[in-house]
């Protein structure tokens, strides 16, 4: 992929991204977008700044994931797309940009900056899900398997700690992550199912894409 490419790339999808999710705020100067007077009810009032870090911490990496996991599928359709797995990639693609618009919307109601590392995760994404689908629908399948797995894993850490905390409280969070991880388990299942373990080299292309989703959550929690 020339220099060029990867620069559409990363403009175009900044710029979805931004718009769709109401978090131009962060490009404006704060100015006031029209999203950000549409009203949800997800958090609860935050009491101090130690609250606030928490959760923005859980939102970014949240929207972080979404993100890649828009940029996989849209690199496994750009490969597999016309294929008889084509419409079954798009499936789960659909799901993930109604996680993706969550998140978005969530994050600019709060002020909640995304991670800066956006523009990495979009080429790193999308290369991730256009070179397993290059090696066949198996290995799209494997990539499909260890990311939604990583994912999952991550959003059951996520309710065991806000139950923890007060699942009262963050009721409405619970069941959004609720929501998200039981449709990642379904992406999970569905690539179990379309012969992900029949993938060459498959226990070392889920063991490595795994050890980068890991890093991937720990960066984007941070940065
Ligand atoms: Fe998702
Ligand atoms: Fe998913």
């Amino acid at each position: 992929m020339d220099r060029t490419a990867i620069w559409r790339i990363l403009r175009n999808d900044w710029t979805h991204v931004l718009s769709r999710s109401g978090a131009q705020l962060f490009c404006s100067g704060g100015r006031a977008a029209p999203l950000c007077s549409r009203v949800y009810t997800v958090l609860p009032p935050l009491r101090d700044e130690k609250e606030k870090a928490l959760l923005d911490r859980m939102l970014r990496v949240d929207h972080a994931g979404e993100y890649g996991a828009n940029r996989i599928y849209a690199g496994q359709m750009a490969v597999l797309g016309r294929t008889q797995s084509g419409p079954l990639i798009q499936h789960m693609w659909d799901q993930e940009k109604k996680h993706l618009q969550k998140f978005s919307e969530i994050m600019a109601e709060n002020r909640v900056r995304p991670t800066a590392l956006l523009p990495f995760w979009n080429v790193t994404g999308f290369l991730l899900g256009a070179s397993t689908a290059l090696l066949g629908k198996e290995g799209a399948m494997a990539c499909t398997v260890a990311v939604e797995e990583s994912i999952s894993e991550h959003y059951n850490s996520q309710i065991r700690a806000l139950m923890e905390t007060d699942p009262e409280r963050y009721k409405d969070l619970l069941q959004l992550i609720k929501e998200c991880r039981d449709e990642e388990m379904e992406h999970h299942d569905t690539g179990l199912e379309h012969d992900a373990e029949l993938a060459p080299g498959y226990w070392l292309l889920k063991n490595v894409i795994q050890a980068g989703c890991k890093a991937a959550i720990y960066i984007s929690e941070r940065i």
